[in-house]
């Protein structure tokens, strides 16, 4: 088990933490730390605990072992709404949108619901919307949007709360390669203008590798290895942890 080390009050922190399910141990002592204006990837093969470490971080589900700490403060036992409001937000691997408010609405209720003005909600809808290429779109019903597109909406309504930290599973799923360098803009953007710090789950091996300042990798639910994107792409135990051995680039069409 990864020993966990002092709070870091510029930092969301999962310090040890373990979640079994009934006969699977989900995650197995992890630590993880993503600071402020900092992307940190977390990859792994599917089952590695990625959306489950997610999920503990955000307060949609407790660890069995371990805390979460969100600047200095323990917020295990938070739920979900209490954690947004003290500035996370997530996106999810499936649906989760107001299917039945337009594609702008979603983006001004998550505004909203931070405290902005219906004025301020339109004006930052309207300039997310344009980011993520759905201006366009704007007035259409959030469950008519192609998978691919409800993703980027997804992603433009959590950054509308204005987070300071946020966590993506998986935002680049169902985009055409032709769309992902506007996804790495927003992502950078919302570290280095937000000022968020961003935890971005994706099976784009390229995509991680171009937008995180650093990369953790899951396995079977422990920490496999952590470091830049050179330091992953060379580590042995990464590579034969996808697919054993072919190499994380040839392995990325297929976790
Ligand atoms: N609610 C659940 N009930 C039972 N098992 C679960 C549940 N959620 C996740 N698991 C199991 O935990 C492991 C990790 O899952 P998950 O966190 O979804 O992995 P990843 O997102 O890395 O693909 C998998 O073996 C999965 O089947
Ligand atoms: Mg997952």
């Amino acid at each position: 088990m990864t020993a966990p080390s002092s709070p870091r009050a510029d930092a969301l922190e999962a310090l040890g933490v373990s979640r079994a399910f009934a006969g699977v141990q989900a995650l197995d002592g992890v630590t993880l730390r993503v600071g402020r204006r900092e992307v940190l990837g977390l990859i792994g093969p599917n089952g590695a605990g990625k959306t489950t470490l997610v999920n503990l971080l955000t307060g949609f589900d407790r660890p069995t072992e371990g805390s979460i700490v969100l600047e200095g403060d323990d917020v295990t036992r938070w739920s979900p709404v209490r954690r947004a409001r003290h500035g996370m937000a997530r996106t999810f691997q499936h649906g989760h949108l107001f299917g039945g408010l337009s594609v702008r609405e979603n983006v001004e209720v998550a505004a909203i619901g931070c405290g902005a003005s219906p004025r301020a909600a339109r004006r930052r809808a309207a300039a997310l919307l344009d980011q993520v290429g759905l201006s366009r779109q704007a007035e259409r019903l959030a469950r008519l949007l192609p998978h691919g597109e409800q993703r980027k909406l997804g992603v433009a309504r959590a950054v509308a709360a204005e987070p300071r930290y946020v966590l993506m599973d998986e935002p680049a799923a169902g985009l055409v390669e032709a769309e992902v360098p506007a996804l790495v803009a927003l992502v950078r953007s919302v570290a280095e203008e937000h000022g968020a710090g961003v935890v971005l789950i994706d099976h784009n091996m390229a995509l991680v590798m171009e937008v995180s300042d650093r990369i953790q990798v899951l396995d079977q639910g422990r920490t496999l290895a952590e470091g830049n994107a050179d330091e992953i792409r060379k580590n042995v135990d990464v590579t034969s942890a996808y697919l054993g051995g072919t190499g994380i680039d040839e392995a990325e069409a297929h976790v």
